[in-house]
């Protein structure tokens, strides 16, 4: 449906703890989905937990747990973690859930109804981290993951297969027509090329791995995990279940997702849909990888980030602002603490932070902490800057690009300390005579505080609520499209502003 907006996250495994990996794309999402109700549209935003499968049955043995004692601990690591990092999910989804597994199981035999899937034998090799089958063709005489590098298993069993190979075609029609289906454009060739390539059958059950969604009628088997994890996606807008729901909901789906699992989410999913005679979602946008100090990220480095330790020390909002504006959406990112520290305190302390509390002193030194809206109130240059920014930044955000977005708000922000700097209202408070243009000088600055404090309401929603609430105008989020009153002369009739602290006091490095 026109205005609505479904974003997804992958649901991620539960038999570790979240990192910073998998706080990127929820942040990222997180981002989206809040930009998207701040445009006055429909939005489903959800996230979840990949809880089946031998990869998790494994590290609940090791744990000395059963597999449901270990999902249950585990999924409240990723809960809690989304609470302090302020992510406004409607769904968490867990492949434990009932109805998640009965629509799974219900879409198996509506693809086997169609006759997309047949019983057969699998030959070949498997990699239970990565939960993925190779073939002998596909290793060229390297029994390691291609992949992630670690050792592969030999499997010999029966196997029910769905019928990929029926897809190449159909695949590359609609990838010519849609071409950004997948984004970046760097993946969409990868995907292309890897189609055009020709699509084998997918083994999709797995014998003797216990924990799992069985075969329906074959209960031997169980259904393959990432087929099992996808369908997560249309569990969540109600497929099967909740028709007025589903129909709002897809085919608006925008899945994001790292590059690691783009093949699954650009070439099986897809097919999977095509299958199901289902329409294909919007996108599926592949982001880019983290390392750590230059280094993948291992826990037997030792080298792992916990976000929680992150946020504990610096703040949920310099994180968030962090992971969005270090590294372009879509690119690889390193990050250290070093980093972490520069880009915190030179955009957000000395910029951001700087332009609002060098305003709000001004305006209770000179003031009183009130500016009513002056009669002549137009200044070009302003105008056309914002006017500018706000269209790059709409265009940006269209296109997931988040560190190119607030790179256009922040040349709101230059702007607005050189205003200050060059006007001087502490010179124009010492001349009796420049009392209105004083007024307006403060009003711009105040009004352009308001504005900021929307842009960034999605990357860092604590830190422009309280912005907001300091320049007395956090009503402004309420409003049904608060996008929509970016813009001059839509400020108050008057500024009653509060005593502020500063939002970011510097760190030392
Ligand atoms: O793959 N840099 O789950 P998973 C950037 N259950 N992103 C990273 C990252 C890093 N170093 N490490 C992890 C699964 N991620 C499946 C998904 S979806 C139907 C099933 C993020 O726990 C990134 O989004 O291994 C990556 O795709 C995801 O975590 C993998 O999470
Ligand atoms: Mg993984």
């Amino acid at each position: 449906m026109d205005g609505s907006f479904y974003i997804t996250t992958p649901i991620y495994y539960v038999n570790d703890v979240p990192h910073i990996g998998h706080a990127y794309t929820t942040c990222a999402a997180d981002v989206l989905a809040r930009f998207h109700r701040m445009k006055g549209e429909r939005v489903l935003f959800s996230t979840g937990t990949d809880e089946h499968g031998q990869k998790i049955a494994r590290a609940a043995q090791d744990a000395g747990l059963t597999p449901q004692e270990l999902v249950d601990r585990v999924v409240l690591r990723f809960q809690d973690l989304w609470k302090r990092m302020h992510i406004s999910h409607d769904v968490f989804i867990r492949t434990t859930d009932p109805e998640h597994e009965r629509t799974v199981q219900s879409f198996f035999l509506l693809l086997k109804e169609k006759g997309y899937i047949y019983k057969g034998e699998y030959e070949g090799w498997y990699c239970v981290p990565c939960e993925t089958f190779w073939t002998e063709a596909q290793l060229e005489g390297r029994l390691v993951c291609p992949d992630c590098g670690r050792p592969l298993e030999r499997l010999r069993e029966e196997s029910y297969f769905f019928a990929l190979s029926k897809f190449t075609e159909p695949l590359l029609r609609y990838l010519d027509e849609h071409p950004d289906f997948v984004m970046p454009e760097s993946r969409f060739n990868e995907i292309y090329s890897f189609v055009k390539g020709g699509l084998k059958d997918q083994s999709i059950s797995r014998l003797g791995v216990r924990w799992g969604i069985p075969v329906p009628g074959d209960p031997d088997h169980t259904i393959y995990v990432w087929f099992d994890a996808l369908i997560n996606h249309l569990t969540v807008v109600g497929f099967g279940r909740d028709r007025e729901l589903f129909e709002t909901f897809w085919p608006s789906a925008h899945h994001l997702v790292g590059k690691d699992i783009l093949r699954f989410h650009a070439v099986l999913w897809p097919s999977m849909l095509l299958a199901a005679g289902l329409p294909l979602p919007r996108r599926v946008f592949a982001h880019g990888w983290w390392t750590v100090e230059g280094e993948k990220m291992s826990k037997s480095k030792g080298n792992v980030v916990d976000p929680l330790e992150v946020i504990a020390r610096f703040g949920v909002d310099r994180f968030r602002y962090f992971l969005m504006r270090e590294v372009s959406f879509g690119l690889d990112g390193d990050f250290s603490e070093r980093a972490f520290v520069e880009r915190s305190n030179a955009d957000l302390s000395d910029n951001f932070g700087n332009l609002i509390h060098r305003t709000l002193n001004m305006v209770w030194k000179y003031r009183s902490g009130r500016v009513a809206k002056p009669s002549r109130y137009e200044d070009r240059e302003w105008e056309e800057l914002l006017q500018e920014v706000r269209e790059r930044f709409f265009a940006f955000m269209d296109r997931f690009a988040f560190s190119q977005a607030l790179g256009e708000v922040w040349r709101l922000v230059h702007f607005g300390n050189r205003y200050l700097d060059q006007r001087a209202p502490w010179r124009m408070a010492k001349d009796p005579g420049l009392g209105e243009e004083l007024d307006r000088v403060l009003y711009r600055l105040l009004d352009c505080g308001r504005i900021l404090g929307v842009f960034v309401f999605p990357f860092m929603p604590e830190t422009a609520t309280r912005l907001l609430q300091y320049l007395g105008v956090e009503e402004i989020l309420e409003d049904c499209n608060p996008l929509a009153l970016c813009d001059w002369g839509k400020g108050p009739s008057v500024f009653s502003v509060a005593q502020p602290e500063p939002l970011f006091p510097r760190l030392q490095g």
